[in-house]
């Protein structure tokens, strides 16, 4: 089984039944990481394992933390999920922002952000695919999210702090597609 097939088990085992717009964002952001298979110097299949499953924190039964980057971390390290992808996941779109506005970057000290090419492409492919799963511009996919949770909520506060370094990793993943 590849890896890809067995990302997309994993994830549609935890996310389906149980949060069903989740998964149909998750299905969006893995076809926006084919998109670039053809893109030189990004492992396109890493990227599309790592998209499967960067929302999987987010299942009832895996809420031990209640950070979902974290709570999908630690369950893909324990069932053995490649350890890229478990350090993609735990920093994925501005985790690490999001951990601060909470009081919790302590829980990501157990992973690193690894700052490559695919970990850019898994914060493009999640911040340019919509709630379900329809491909969005980064603006309006933050504009989105932040009128889903208001303005005053921890996540809307922790876009505001995280802006530059997610449109960086934007526009490095779209200038590689252009190369
Ligand atoms: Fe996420």
């Amino acid at each position: 089984m590849s890896w890809v097939s067995w990302a997309h088990d994993v994830a549609a085992e935890k996310l389906a039944e149980s949060l069903p717009r989740r998964w149909s964002h998750v299905q969006g952001v893995a076809k926006r990481a084919r998109e670039l298979k053809d893109t030189p110097g990004v492992d396109a299949e890493l990227v599309e394992v790592a998209a499967l499953l960067h929302d999987v924190g987010y299942a009832p039964d895996l809420a031990v933390v209640s950070f979902h980057p974290v709570d999908g971390a630690r369950y893909l390290q324990s069932i053995d999920a490649p350890g890229r992808v478990v350090h993609m996941v735990a920093y994925h779109s501005a985790a690490r922002q999001d951990a601060e506005v909470l009081g919790l970057e302590h829980l990501l000290d157990a992973y690193e952000d690894e700052l490559s090419p695919e970990r850019d492409a898994l914060w493009w492919a999640d911040m340019t695919t919509g709630p379900d799963g329809q491909t969005f511009t980064f603006q309006e996919r933050m504009a989105e999210v932040k009128e889903r949770y208001g303005a005053e909520h921890p996540v809307s506060r922790a876009i505001d702090r995280s802006w530059d370094d997610r449109l960086a990793a934007v526009e490095r993943t779209e200038a590689r597609r252009d190369h």
